[in-house]
Formats: structure tokens, sequence, C-alpha cells
């Protein structure tokens, strides 16, 4: 088909407030919305602020909400929006906004920064780790992951609630601890850390009621609920309420 004029709102301000902006931008074959975002910075909104590096899907940084739904700019295609629909682009809900497109993510590294790393087994020495392939298989689905955070800018939890971010590490934080904790090398617990524990009092696991609108807006697919989440879940739980485990860390505390 051939290139056509189609119309956009765009969102421009600051932190101190902003509004939609009408702008008209031709269209080719082809094209994704990040396209349409550069022709727009390049021929009438010069200083239009835009995050984006890779435009093939793999930096995660052009997230953003496109008619509302929280998607890659780069791996949207113009050819999913009919040529007379008004295509409206938005900065991600829930975080700050810097300029424009442009969100403060910190948010997402703060919460980084509090989950433990690997904890690697004791006398097991570097190129002697052993793995089963389904477990292999378990972390190499997580660690698709490119950061874009849209699963945690979707997610109710903290969508519209502010207040809740403080005690919520959001789906791809707590996609993070089921990894570790399910990792079977992991030497955690024998360091005195229960990543259990930890996912359900400092990272608010129990606010996550398995929506699953963090897993539908993943650009990896990855099975972030059914996956990391339920299994944590289950995890989580068994450690509380089976009366054996209950006992033996009582015992162990002693
Ligand atoms: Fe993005 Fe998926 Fe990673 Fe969430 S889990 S940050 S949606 S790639
Ligand atoms: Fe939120 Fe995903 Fe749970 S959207 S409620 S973290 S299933
Ligand atoms: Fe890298 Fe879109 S520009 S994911």
């Amino acid at each position: 088909s051939a290139a056509y004029i189609g119309r956009f709102k765009v969102w421009r301000g600051d932190a101190d407030g902003g509004e939609l902006k009408d702008f008209e931008v031709e269209v080719n074959e082809g094209e994704v919305v990040l396209d349409i975002i550069h022709r727009l910075q390049a021929t009438q909104a010069h200083d239009l602020a835009v995050r984006w590096n890779c435009k093939a899907g793999k930096c995660g940084s052009c997230s953003a909400e496109i008619n509302g739904q929280p998607r890659l700019m780069c791996m949207t295609r113009m050819s999913v929006f009919a040529p007379d629909e008004t295509v409206t682009v938005t900065p991600m809900r829930a975080f700050p906004v810097v300029r424009d497109l442009v969100t403060d993510v910190s948010f997402n590294y703060t919460k980084a920064r509090e989950i433990p790393s690997f904890v690697p087994p004791p006398g097991v020495g570097l190129g002697e780790y052993r793995m089963r392939q389904e477990d292999v298989g378990r972390s190499q689905e997580f660690r698709k992951c490119i950061e874009c955070f849209l699963c945690q800018n979707t997610c109710h939890v903290v969508r519209d609630h502010e207040e809740n971010k403080a005690a919520f590490a959001g789906p791809r934080f707590l996609m993070r601890i089921a990894e570790l904790d399910m990792h079977p090398l992991d030497a955690a617990e024998e360091a005195g850390l229960d990543r259990k524990s930890a996912a359900q009092d400092e990272h608010g696991l129990g606010y996550c009621n398995i929506t699953k609108c963090c897993t539908e807006v993943c650009p990896e697919n990855i099975k972030i609920t059914d996956n990391a989440l339920i299994p944590l879940k289950e995890r989580a739980v068994d450690r509380k309420y089976d009366p054996l485990v209950w006992l033996g860390n009582r015992i162990r505390r002693r």
C-alpha cells in the first residue's frame, strides 16, 4: 500500500504537566511507530524527547503506551492501525515523566538492587556446575527479559497506586526472585538468606493476584505469571503452612 498522511496525538510535557498534541505525519509501508516518532522529531517537533536504542525489540528502551496499550514503539507496526485511525502515543503511566515520552524508570533499578544476587554453592568450583536441562531452560526463559519494564508499568498493583510501590517489587523482580529461588545451585539459604520470606515480606508477592496483565504485555513472551509468580507463591506458601517446615524453621532458629 502507498504512503499516506496519518493522524497522531503525542503527549508533550514534563514533570509539571503536559497535554496531547495533534500531528499529521507521513506513514510509509513497513514502518513502525518509532519511525513515525523519528519523522515527527526530524520534521516538526525537533525537541521531542524519546528514548530508544536498537529499533529491534532488544534494548527495552522505547516502551510507551500506544492507544493506551503498553508496547515497544519499535515493534508496533503501523499496519495494525487503519490509515484513518488516530494513533495516540503517551509515556508509560506508572513512572514519573521526565519529558514527553521519556519516563524515569529508576523505581526498577531500586527494586533490582534490593534482591541479593546468586549465591555460588560452597565447594563447587567454576566450571564444575552441573544442572539438568530443565533447570537451565527455566533460567533461560526468565533471562530473555530485555528490561523494558512494560510489565512493571502494566501491573494494576502499582499502575495507579503510587502508594504501593514501596512494598511491591513488581512482576519483573518477583520473577528474578523466583529464578534464584528455583535455581538448584543457589546457596542463599545456606548463607542465611530466605528468598521465599523476602518475596512475601519485603517484595509484596501477596499483592499479586495473578491477573496476568504483566504476561500479556511482555514483548519477549515470557510466561511471567505461570512460570515464575505462581510457582514462587506455591513455594512461599508451602514454607509458611507446612507444619514440618515450620517446625524445622523453629528448631533451626534456636
Ligand atoms: Fe519487559 Fe517482559 Fe522483562 Fe517485563 S519480563 S521487563 S515485560 S521483557
Ligand atoms: Fe500484577 Fe502480573 Fe501479578 S500483572 S497482579 S504481577 S500476575
Ligand atoms: Fe530497543 Fe525498541 S528501540 S526495544
